[in-house]
């Protein structure tokens, strides 16, 4: 079946920008391998017909992969990001197998779909996502009124608690960032280099808006629980769980937070929007060293660590 492409216009109009480039980088990461076992998973179960949705596509890392391995389904590729599904387009606007859709948060994906796909799709696959959706119960509704009978329903996230599968030495990579924002509180309580930042530790108000920051861009992670529970309550069942470790560099970990100085370490200069200060290039600079000071104290100077990877494979019953 081959999807109209409706809103390629819209699309096309934005331009290709650098926020989605430097994302997009993140598929040369060795972290990025969390995709490998969904792709392993998809050859095995769609084919040159299937019709599949990469709902939270981002820039198309997933697809992208997955015609490497001669896996070349149709393709709705849906997101909330007009940069991100902008620099999906780029890549796959040539293919007549690929459709793009925008997801509008407010409106929900039935309506941001602006053509009926209602119990048409084979598959949907969501990667590195599902931990950041606010209404996990509507999207999986949504989900499963999209899917055929037995379609399939694949899920990945580097960002879900599975206490009974998680290796003990292994890592939740959000749960890399609250280390650092509270290793933060000691670097600059020892170094004196960061001692104009020492009065904000005492202003609770203060500190506390940066929690909040902190905790608006890395979601509180859940157990596996939160995510099985809304599946079976909404129409599916699972058909295996799986947790991988996967190899992460700490310096492409480092590389890729970087850009995140804001959210995790805000209350070092401040933000204006949160609490009126403007950070001048040296705060953003001690931002970045002490993120990295933390991270080679979380990771003991090691170069390497491992990122624990949750995987849900369901089927729309
Ligand atoms: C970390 S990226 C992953 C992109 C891609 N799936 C991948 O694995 O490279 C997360 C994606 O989720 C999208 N997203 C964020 N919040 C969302 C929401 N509430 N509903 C649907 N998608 C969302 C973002 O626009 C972004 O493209």
């Amino acid at each position: 079946m081959v999807i109209k492409k409706l809103q390629d216009n819209v699309i096309q109009n934005a331009n290709v920008t650098e926020f989605a480039l430097s994302y997009d980088s993140v598929k040369y990461h060795t972290w990025y391998d969390n995709l490998n076992y969904l792709i392993n998973v998809s050859t095995e179960t769609f084919n040159d017909d299937s019709l599949v949705m990469d709902y939270s596509c981002g820039t198309g890392i997933f697809s992208e992969k997955l015609n490497l391995y001669n896996c070349t389904p149709h393709i709705v590729m849906m997101d909330a990001s007009l940069k991100y599904l902008r620099l999906a387009y780029e890549k796959f606007k040539d293919n007549p197998k690929y459709s793009f859709r925008l997801l509008d948060l407010k409106k929900g994906i039935e309506e941001s779909l602006v053509d009926n796909l209602e119990g048409k799709l084979d598959g949907i696959v969501s990667t590195n996502a599902i931990h950041l959706y606010p209404t996990i119960d509507e999207t999986i509704k949504s989900w499963n009124g999209l899917l055929k009978k037995g379609g399939k329903l694949l899920i990945n996230s580097g960002n879900i608690n599975n206490p009974k599968m998680k290796t003990p030495s292994s890592f939740l990579i959000d749960q890399t960032v609250n280390q650092i924002f509270n290793l933060s509180i000691e670097i600059v309580k020892n170094n004196n280099v960061y001692a104009q930042y020492r009065d904000k530790l005492y202003d609770i108000d203060y500190f506390e808006k940066y929690v909040e920051l902190k905790d608006r861009y890395f979601l509180p992670i859940r157990n596996i629980d939160y995510y099985t529970d809304s599946l079976h309550k909404n129409g599916f069942v699972v058909k295996e769980i799986k947790t991988i470790d996967i190899k992460a560099n700490v310096k492409e970990w480092f590389d890729f937070l970087n850009v995140y100085d804001e959210g995790i370490l805000g209350w070092i200069g401040g933000v204006k929007k949160v609490t009126g200060e403007i950070a001048t290039l040296t705060d953003i600079q001690n931002r970045l060293d002490i993120m990295e000071e933390a991270l080679n104290i979380i990771f003991d100077n090691k170069n390497h660590f491992n990122a624990s990877w949750n995987y849900i494979i369901c089927e729309k019953i």
